[in-house]
């Protein structure tokens, strides 16, 4: 039986680095898709994709999926694994097929959920895009070691066109917020940049270390976090606080069509990303720096996990002549 499944990427508008202690944010799917087109069938998983040097096969039982070659492959295997603990088998049939994408891969926009999302589908998964989102944030905990949170598979899972998404990572719910009529998102490429190994674990870590002092940051207030005695801490708490507080702002903004406070904001979230939470580099603030000094943008940011990546900016028409323009997009699914 053949199967062709797409997945988006996605863009954060705001809300980063809030999702794994249960905070707020603003992703929404974007128009650049990780596509398979396979046949269904026999005991292996072989895929093949233009964008990797060497095709992954593998069998339908893997015990480790972190040590699979060539690395791709630990996504892929990661997702079988994790259906297979859902169900308590192996999964029973394995896929011949190609994966194309043209999500930049390794740029913050998602590739990796969209490729884990795409492999649960194509693989026969049933279930709710939350569920898909969730059974694929254990996959990508398996395949990479970072503990990432929910944002990314959520957004690619259940990305509603036109709208961005308002997920409460503390109770996953998902609201779609219209996106403003008259405004133009744009991504702009900086620098390719891997959270394997980055100080995205230390992150986690070090708010998991204020929430021990102060309660949940999701419930915690500025006051509360400014009496954090560790100055690294502090800081990375002043972070989440605010950032939960941005994110509200955010959607209040453009929900009333005032783009010049939402750009506010996204400048906001940059400059905290920057000092307070330190995940950002001198290239992607000069990138920010660059494109918010344009005639007609309202505001950008860094967008995603950070250490490079892409910068999203909130524009009017035609403002940007490079990056490129996104529109949202409903979530993924199986096309036939
Ligand atoms: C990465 C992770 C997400 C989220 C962002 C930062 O994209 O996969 O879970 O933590 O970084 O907002």
């Amino acid at each position: 039986m053949s199967v062709h499944v797409l997945a988006p990427g996605r863009v954060n508008l705001i809300g980063e680095h809030t999702d794994y202690t249960g905070g707020l944010v603003l992703p929404m799917a974007i128009d650049r898709f990780t596509e398979i087109r396979a046949t269904r069938g026999g005991d292996r998983v072989h895929l093949t994709s233009l964008d990797e040097a060497e095709p992954i096969d593998l069998p339908l039982h893997i015990e480790q999926p972190n040590q699979v070659s060539p690395a791709w492959g630990r996504y892929v295997a990661g997702v079988m694994s994790e259906m297979s603990a859902a169900t308590g088998q192996p999964v029973t049939n394995g896929l011949h097929g190609h994966v194309s994408t043209d999500i930049p891969i390794g740029a913050g926009l998602s590739s990796s959920a969209a490729l884990e999302v795409a492999v649960a589908l194509a693989l026969g998964f049933e279930g709710t895009p939350l569920q898909l989102a969730q059974l694929c944030q254990r996959a990508e905990h398996r395949a990479s070691g970072v503990p990432s949170g929910i944002m990314d598979q959520l957004a690619v899972a259940a990305g509603v066109a036109d709208h961005a998404l308002l997920i409460d990572c503390g109770d996953l719910t998902v609201q779609p917020v219209p996106l403003p009529a008259g405004a133009e998102i744009v991504v702009r490429f900086v620098t390719h940049r891997t959270l394997v190994g980055s100080p995205y674990a230390e992150r986690v870590t070090q708010c998991a270390a204020a929430e021990q002092l102060i309660g949940p940051l999701r419930h915690a207030t500025e006051a509360q976090a400014r009496r954090i005695d560790d100055p690294i801490v502090r800081s990375r708490a002043l972070h989440v606080v605010g950032e939960n507080q941005r994110v509200l702002g955010f959607v209040s903004a453009i929900t009333a069509g005032d783009l010049a406070a939402a750009g506010r904001l996204m400048i906001a979230s940059h400059d905290s990303l920057r000092h307070q939470y330190a995940t950002s580099t001198p290239a992607m603030d000069a990138a920010v720096a660059a494109t918010c000094a344009r005639p007609g943008v309202y505001g950008a940011r860094m967008t995603g996990g950070g250490f490079g990546g892409c910068v999203v900016a909130l524009t009017e028409p035609g403002a940007l002549s490079t990056g490129w323009v996104v529109r949202a997009v409903n979530g993924a699914r199986v096309v036939a």
